[in-house]
């Protein structure tokens, strides 16, 4: 406990050098903090930027060895892939989610045949493959369905094991997914590829840029509130954490990022766990508009979110600006 005060304390002296403030440092930055989330799409030696993130485009599977070999060279652990479904392949049963050569299938194997040393993490959930662009099965209403719809995430969980992946996210928020996936898993061999549960995943408006990267925008019916948490929520996502941890998941993320720093502290200091967060779509989009609109220095604001994520105690953070961080940070 402190007891000096004012003169004898003075804080500022803390502050009065680079290297006494490097030295004080609470909490610093490192490349293997990022995890880097990459779009897929199909066609051969293709870039298709996406128009609401700038800087931010989906590649095609031959262009992504050389996408994880930057993100590896730069101590970057782990990339995170979406996909961009062709409109023909979107049906109301998400079939195109199983098939085992999808573009997430190959795109994993790509990665692993060219860059074994980074991790590959996956994400399980329809929406990339329904027509109706929700992350579950829906029934003649329009409602998403959680049973039914655990059932074929376990298969689409399986299906990316298979193909390699590391790491299995469910991001998809139905009810008892995380333990039937670890079952399947357990009982099909893939005893080493983890699960990074979505546990607290909240019905963001910040999702928006991300649904016209994965091309489920214009078709969204509805929205996502019945699966997704509410806003309003913080002790609600303690019990989400908790039960997706009962039911086997290795990790735990919170998800957006910024607006649930609170969210992010609470659940760190609650469980102790590996706590990731996913600074979404919409919040990368914010920080490139403010820049752009001169409002503030885009490097600086780069590494000050992602500095406050581990100041909340996030293990690390999924973020598009992976890439630019870790270069920031080694130069
Ligand atoms: C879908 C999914 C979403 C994101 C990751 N997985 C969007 C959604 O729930 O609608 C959002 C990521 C981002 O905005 O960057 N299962």
């Amino acid at each position: 406990m402190t007891t000096a005060s004012f003169p004898s304390l003075r804080m500022r002296r803390g502050r009065s050098a680079k290297w006494m403030r490097s030295m004080l440092a609470e909490n610093r930055l490192h490349p293997s903090d990022f995890i880097w989330p990459l779009f897929v799409c199909d066609g051969r030696d293709c870039e298709q930027p996406v128009g609401a993130l700038a800087g931010v485009s989906r590649w095609s599977i031959d262009r992504l060895g050389g996408k994880a070999r930057e993100a590896a060279d730069l101590g970057i652990p782990c990339i995170a892939l979406f996909p961009n479904t062709p409109e023909q392949l979107r049906t109301d049963d998400a079939r195109e989610a199983l098939n085992r050569e999808n573009l997430i299938c190959s795109a994993i194997k790509a990665i692993k045949d060219a860059v074994p040393r980074i991790g590959v993490l996956t994400d399980v959930a329809l929406d990339p493959y329904t027509a109706h662009g929700h992350d579950g099965l829906i029934d003649s209403h329009g409602n998403v369905i959680n049973d039914e719809s655990v059932e074929i995430l376990v298969q689409q969980a399986l299906v990316q094991a298979e193909a390699g992946a590391d790491i299995v996210a469910p991001s998809d928020m139905m009810d008892g997914r995380v333990g039937a996936i670890r079952a399947a898993l357990e009982r099909e061999g893939h005893q080493n590829v983890a699960i990074m549960a979505y546990a607290a995943k909240y019905a963001s408006a910040f999702y928006g840029p991300f649904r016209e990267a994965v091309g489920s925008l214009g078709r969204l019916k509805g929205d996502k509130r019945s699966y997704q948490m509410d806003p309003a929520n913080a002790e609600e996502a303690l019990r989400e954490v908790e039960l997706d941890l009962a039911e086997g998941a290795d990790f735990v993320m919170v998800k957006p990022g910024l607006p649930y720093l609170d969210v992010v502290a609470r659940v760190r200091q609650a469980f102790g766990v590996p706590t990731f967060v996913y600074q979404v779509s919409g919040e990368y989009a914010m920080i490139e508009h403010a820049a752009a609109a001169g409002a503030g220095d885009r490097d600086a604001l780069i590494l000050e979110t992602l500095l406050a994520f581990k100041r909340a105690g996030a293990t690390g953070v999924l973020t598009y600006h992976a890439l630019d961080a870790a270069r920031l940070i080694g130069g």
